[in-house]
């Protein structure tokens, strides 16, 4: 089996689950979400309990009635977990576990842990891996045989009269030293990875949404394998950067993120600060909503939620309904939501559909800044092809026996004086190239 940093058997374990919630107000789809984050952590449901909580008990959270109840429903199930969806105390933890002989595992620790295994940067592991110490430091009272053994006895390592709680404690502050500098210095890292895209100019679109969404699904689909090549710099310092070609915008860097959860514990929001700032800084945010989740509309506020929360709310949003092969009658197609401009794209990641759609509402939004085109010129526009490489706004050129295909890669800002030519080139410039009003937002 799989073992957690301190030894203990990970996955399969039977869990029961304790909704805590204040009087007259249980939130079905508050339990209906910390149910599906136990399964992705994959536990093994038994049994889940609510607990009304009228003001939470110091020692336990939960009344002493609750607990009592709770150990007998653990002793019936012959569960070995439990979890509580609250922010419990290290004491309160504490207490609850030898009440009743059991591991308890809090919001925070089950999102950790979450967290742990989708992890796929490297520096997302280092992250987690800090927030998993953090958090767990405070909860240093268990039994720690195991690491002893695992440390074969430490000698050299134990001072004199030293127990093990405080070596432990040594430890771990070591560890979590030593990850805080390897972080400072991935965010060196990826700061200079930014100014260098700053400088290359490309508009940044970034991947949200709630876990499970399908980001990256989308992330793979829309910029296919291979693609890296021309973009070592990004694929090696981090995978969840990458090109994405074929808008008509010209090109733009994507960016996956970790998934979001309702209720983001704070720690978290702080751990996730470089993985959270690609999102700040984006010029446009693909929120993916999963289509077939029928909460999918409470999702939406939530990720909106935490967006505000890293002071995101205020950028540029395009609603990406996904997983449509899931839901009976959905099309690939683009929609209009109000009259504010705001728009939602129904895809497949999996299945490959309404991706040209995706690309093309993406360069729309984009068309404000740069103009990536190619015309066909017959040879009695030679003084136009001319006057495009005057302003230096021609990528390349295919010239055949009618004349010649030009592509054209420049900002908007270059190109929309030559509208402004007299003697006819630049209306037919205009009437060559097809270019978006950009959209409100
Ligand atoms: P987090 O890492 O938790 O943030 O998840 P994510 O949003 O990156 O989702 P991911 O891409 O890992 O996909 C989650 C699950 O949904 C996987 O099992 C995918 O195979 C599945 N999935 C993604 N896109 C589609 C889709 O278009 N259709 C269907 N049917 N399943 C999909």
């Amino acid at each position: 089996a799989h073992l957690d940093f301190f030894g203990r058997s990970k996955g399969g374990e039977r869990a029961l689950l304790v909704q805590p919630h204040p009087p007259g107000r249980l939130d079905p789809e508050a339990l209906t979400e910390f149910t599906e984050l136990a399964r992705s952590a994959g536990a093994d449901i038994v049994d889940t309990l609510t607990a009304r909580v009228d003001a939470p008990n110091s020692r336990f959270y939960l009344g002493t009635g609750k607990v009592e109840q709770l150990r007998e429903l653990k002793e019936a199930h012959g569960a070995d977990l439990i979890l509580v969806n609250a922010a419990l105390s290290p004491v309160q933890e504490r207490n609850l576990e030898k009440a009743l002989s059991a591991r308890v595992v809090d919001r925070t620790g089950l999102i950790l842990d979450i967290f742990a295994s989708r992890a796929r940067t490297h520096e997302g592991k280092l992250q987690v891996e800090l927030a998993q110490l953090k958090h767990l430091s405070t909860r240093l009272v268990r039994g720690w045989t195991h690491l002893e053994r695992q440390r074969g006895g430490a000698i050299g390592l134990r001072g004199p009269g030293e127990t093990q709680l405080e070596l432990d404690r040594r430890m771990i502050a070591n560890r979590v030293k030593a990850l805080e500098s390897r972080l400072d210095k991935v965010e060196v890292q990826r700061a200079q990875a930014r100014r260098k895209r700053e400088r290359g100019d490309l508009p940044i679109v970034t991947l949200v949404g709630y876990t499970n969404a399908g980001k990256s699904t989308l992330f793979n689909a829309i910029t296919g394998a291979g693609v890296f090549a021309a973009d070592q710099l990004f694929a090696t310092l981090d995978p969840t950067l990458r090109k994405l070609d074929g808008l008509a915008s010209g090109p733009a860097i994507l960016a996956d993120t970790v998934g979001f959860v309702r209720d983001l514990p704070h720690d978290l929001v702080a751990a996730f600060r470089s993985t959270l700032s690609e999102v700040k800084t984006a010029d446009l945010l693909l929120h993916v909503v999963d289509a077939s989740d029928p909460n999918r509309n409470e999702r939406i506020d939530q990720v909106n939620a935490v967006l505000a929360e890293i002071d995101a709310g205020d950028v540029p949003q395009l609603l990406v309904f996904n997983k449509i092969d899931r839901v009976p009658d959905l099309q690939p197609r683009r929609e209009r939501v109000d009259d504010a401009g705001h728009e939602r794209v129904f895809v497949s990641a999996i299945e490959g559909l309404g991706l040209a759609l995706l690309r093309e509402a993406i360069g729309e939004r984009f068309a404000g800044t740069r103009v990536c085109q190619s015309i066909v010129l017959g040879h009695d526009q030679a003084r136009l092809r001319a006057r495009l490489f005057a302003a230096g706004v021609v990528a390349s050129e295919h010239a055949d026996d009618s004349g010649w295909r030009i592509d054209i890669d420049a900002p908007r800002a270059a190109i929309e004086p030559l509208f402004g030519l007299t003697d006819g080139d630049g209306a037919r410039l205009r009437g060559h190239l097809n270019l978006p009003q950009p959209e409100p937002i």
